[in-house]
């Protein structure tokens, strides 16, 4: 169900997909997490996926201001969580992991980002399991 979040940074997830890094607001520079990955994989081997923050513009790193999580998913699957800490300049994980035969065709990698100030964003990244 699509909800209706205009003007609430902390209803459901933010997402600036479909906008280039010009088009997007300073807002959606900071906190929009991008993912390195294969452009297609095996099912069943293991392969990186690297999810960045601060790419397009830095991010505040802070007690007061910083990203405490990084989850991502292949479509809906979840795939991997870390928990963070603003003792690292912008936060960048890389998480090894694998696709089932269950997944094979094109998907969707995404990268859950959480911003105590300014909620969850997501970015993605289209992948192929063979
Ligand atoms: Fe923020």
């Amino acid at each position: 169900m699509e909800m209706s979040c205009e003007n609430d940074l902390f209803c459901g997830v933010n997402n600036a997909s479909g906008k280039s890094p010009d088009e997007m607001t300073d807002l959606e520079k900071k906190h929009t997490p991008v993912i390195e990955a294969p452009d297609k994989v095996k099912a069943g081997e293991y392969f990186e996926v690297k999810v960045s923050t601060g790419v397009y513009m830095a991010h505040p790193n802070e007690y007061g201001h910083y990203f405490g999580w990084i989850e991502i998913y292949l479509d809906d699957t979840p795939l991997g969580r870390v928990e963070l800490q603003p003792v690292m300049s912008s936060p960048s994980v890389t998480f090894k992991v694998s696709a089932t035969h269950s997944h094979e065709g094109k998907r969707r990698l995404r990268a859950l980002a959480f911003c105590n100030l300014h909620g969850v964003w997501e970015g993605e990244k289209e992948i192929e399991v063979e």
